[in-house]
């Protein structure tokens, strides 16, 4: 039942986003007595858990305070200035639902959560120098190799510039100091590759089966919509990301991963490492669509050659004694070379630097 799923989307930001667990627990409520969220979500009853109703319900009210449609609860919203009172919060929000029944129904309905999070670079660039240099030793060359960095699920393609994003450790930063978006990625340990050594990206591409254009307004307010307005870091986070994109744009087409794999990975580029990238994936990947991305990339990686060599880095959720954690995995061929580079938070920072094999 809908008032079940907001309860239980509000229990998962509980720690993490005070304003966003009350505003679901608050409406998980109004459900109950059929007040005026009942009439926002209505057509929207039947939706599967895993479309997270609640959170899109989330988003679809704190893009309307973005829009500054939302006078009287924008000033609960940090995102706009705002600091977030609790105990008036739902006061507040019932006249916005109810001057805007339609359009935030309309919004519900036509959006997917979609979370295209930027502190994932910094386990991508350790990983990619990681890898440029390995396949580099292992091709009997002392310069790593320049990469050509292919992204499934890609998004907004806000992980298409790891080359172009700082990255500040204790004694330096590494990357592009001069970018817009310079992350701490709180690293414990260190990728196990030469920092010295620049990252060169000498290719991007990304596909997504709900691409965003962050080159528009329209694309911009949906990733913003669901970043929790009371995350303050992490919005901050994603305007420079949206702002280093703006100056060099990459742009990621609609498509299911496999199709397009098997056209980017029909050409190699001799001296180049082509990288197949994706975190936060697979969980949504359909079993017929994983299986046959796999054999797109078996059938790659029969084809690299030490001059046209091909990896595979993953960032994802893995089953463990405690749950799950987000891992670090590195395959590289023809090298046979499989390592777990280590973990980390899901939004990828902090990260743990610890090198095992990959079974
Ligand atoms: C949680 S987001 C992660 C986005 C990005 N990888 C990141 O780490 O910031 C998951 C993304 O996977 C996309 N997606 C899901 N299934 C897909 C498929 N079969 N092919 C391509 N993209 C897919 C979704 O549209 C969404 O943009």
């Amino acid at each position: 039942m809908l008032a079940e799923l907001f309860a239980a989307a509000a229990e998962v930001c509980r720690d993490r986003s005070p304003l966003t667990h009350r505003l679901l627990d608050d409406a998980a409520d109004d459900l109950r007595r059929g007040g005026v969220t009942a009439r926002v979500m209505a057509g929207s009853e039947r939706d599967r858990e895993g479309t997270v109703p609640g959170l899109r319900f989330a988003g679809a009210v704190h893009r309307l305070v973005l829009e500054g449609r939302a006078q009287g609860l924008a000033r609960h919203y940090p995102t706009v200035g705002g600091r977030p009172d609790l105990p008036t919060l739902w006061r507040d929000a019932l006249p916005v639902l109810e001057d805007h029944v339609d359009l935030v129904r309309q919004q519900v309905q036509a959006t997917v959560v979609q979370t295209n999070e930027p502190g994932r670079s910094a386990p991508l660039y350790g990983g990619l120098l990681v890898a440029a240099q390995e396949a580099a030793k292992a091709a009997g060359r002392t310069v790593p190799f320049c990469v050509r960095l292919l992204e499934v699920g890609a998004s907004g393609g806000l992980n298409l510039r790891p080359h172009r994003v700082g990255y500040r450790l204790e004694d330096t930063v590494l990357g592009d100091r001069d970018s817009p978006l310079v992350l701490d990625p709180e690293w414990t340990g260190r990728p196990p590759a030469d920092l010295t050594h620049r990252l060169r990206v000498v290719g991007r591409a990304g596909c997504d089966l709900h691409p965003v254009d962050v080159s528009t307004e329209d694309g911009r307010l949906h990733l913003s919509s669901f970043v929790w307005a009371d995350q303050l870091p992490r919005w901050d986070r994603l305007r420079a990301a949206l702002d280093l994109a703006a100056t060099d744009p990459v742009e990621v087409e609609r498509s299911a991963g496999p199709e397009w794999l098997a056209g980017q990975l029909a050409r190699a580029e001799r001296d180049v490492l082509t990288v197949v990238w994706h975190s936060v994936v697979w969980q949504y990947v359909s079993p017929a669509d994983r299986a046959m991305g796999r054999a797109v990339l078996a059938d790659a990686a029969m084809r690299a050659t030490p001059t046209t060599p091909l990896a595979l880095l993953v960032f994802e959720p893995r089953r463990a004694d405690d749950g799950y954690r987000f891992e670090l995995l590195l395959k590289l061929w023809p090298a046979g070379i499989s390592l777990n580079l280590g973990h980390g938070a899901g939004h990828g920072t902090p990260f743990t630097w610890s090198v095992t094999p990959w079974e």
